[in-house]
C-alpha cells in the first residue's frame, strides 16, 4: 500500500496523511503545529490568534462551549460557513484540523482517530 502524504505537513515533520479528503479523518493525528498556522491564516484576522475573538466572536470560553452540542454540528457549521464568504473553500481534513485545534484551545480531548461518529459523541459543554 503506498500513502501519499501530503507534501507540506511532511515538510513540517508532521505524520502522515492520507490525500483523501475524507470525512473520516485522523485530525487528532495531524501535525498541530500546521493547524496552528492554518488558523493563523485563515482564521485569526476575524478570530484573534488565540481564538480571543476579534471582529468576530471568540472561538473560546463557556458562551461559546454552550453553543455547540457537540463537536460534529461545530464542524459542519465551520465547514459550510467559515472563513466567512468562502464555506468550503477548505479540504475536509483542514476543517476537521480547525476544529480540533478549537477543541484543543477549549480544553476538550479530541478523539482518535476523530471521524463524524466519534466527533457527534464529543461535547463541548462541562457536565
Ligand atoms: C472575514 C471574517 C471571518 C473569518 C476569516 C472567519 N470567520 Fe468565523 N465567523 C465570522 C463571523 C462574522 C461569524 C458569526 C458571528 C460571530 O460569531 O461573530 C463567525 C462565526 C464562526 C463560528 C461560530 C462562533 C460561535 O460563537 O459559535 C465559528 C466556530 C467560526 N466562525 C470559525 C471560523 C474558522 C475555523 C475560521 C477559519 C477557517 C473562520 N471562522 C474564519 C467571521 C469570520
Amino acid at each position: 500500500m503506498r500513502i501519499r502524504p501530503a507534501g507540506w505537513l511532511m515538510a513540517l515533520g508532521g505524520l502522515f496523511v492520507t490525500g483523501a479528503a475524507a470525512a473520516a479523518a485522523l485530525s487528532a493525528g495531524a501535525d498541530p503545529e500546521a493547524t496552528v498556522r492554518l488558523y493563523a491564516n485563515v482564521c485569526s484576522g476575524c478570530h484573534g490568534a488565540g481564538l480571543e475573538g476579534a471582529s468576530a466572536s471568540a472561538l473560546l470560553g463557556p458562551a461559546f462551549r454552550i453553543s455547540w452540542p457537540h463537536a460534529l454540528g461545530l464542524f459542519e457549521f465551520v465547514a459550510a460557513n467559515m472563513p466567512l464568504g468562502a464555506g468550503g473553500s477548505l479540504r475536509a481534513q483542514q476543517y476537521w484540523d480547525l476544529v480540533a485545534h478549537i477543541l484543543r484551545r477549549n480544553d476538550v480531548r479530541v478523539p482518535e482517530p476523530f471521524t463524524a461518529e466519534r466527533a457527534a459523541e464529543t461535547t463541548l459543554r462541562r457536565s
